[in-house]
């Protein structure tokens, strides 16, 4: 009788071990994600400055500040190095003119899906198109005059985790 309790007790317990596992699996894992400045800009030999800024499914950007000259060329690539899709999990780089209310302008962004969460307006300087995981976006502008501005990804909801400074030296 003792045997036979402790096999029920021990098949219980591996039945109910095994599902806890596969749901873990699937659960969606929140890795830190390293963040560090970007002050080393490579100059390619047409003179452009290129960044890479990569995001992820943590809604993070791996650069908080990037560092360029005033009035060079700029080819900046934007990587989604997630898996989510663009509908719940896009990420774009949108560089915002000195003086923009980031919070306004985040708010009107939510409204703007048909636009790709860029609100009409006179607001950026640059930016990219929505991407989502697995995906590359590149695009160019000529960096603007020296200061500190402010870059966000316009996705709703994401600019408070997404957003960094985009320094402008002499
Ligand atoms: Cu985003």
């Amino acid at each position: 009788m003792k045997i036979i309790f402790f096999l029920i007790t021990t098949l219980t317990l591996i039945s109910s071990c095994g599902p806890k596992n596969e749901k873990k699996k699937d659960k969606f894992e929140y890795k830190k994600t390293k963040v560090e400045p970007n002050r080393q800009n490579t100059e390619n030999n047409q003179g452009q400055i290129k960044i890479v800024l990569n995001s992820f499914d943590t809604m993070v950007f791996d650069k908080k500040v990037i560092e360029v000259k005033s009035g060079k060329k700029i080819l900046l690539t934007l990587n989604h190095k997630g898996k989510i899709g663009k509908e719940f999990m896009g990420h774009n780089f949108v560089l915002l003119k000195k003086g923009t209310d980031v919070d306004e302008f985040a708010k009107r962004a939510v409204k703007a899906k048909k636009l790709d969460y860029i609100p009409e307006g006179n607001e950026t300087i640059a930016y990219t198109k929505m991407i989502g995981g697995g995906e590359s976006t590149t695009i160019n502008f000529q960096a603007p005059k020296p200061g500190v501005y402010i870059y966000i990804c316009s996705f709703p909801g994401h600019y408070s985790l997404m957003k960094g400074e985009f320094i402008v030296k002499e």
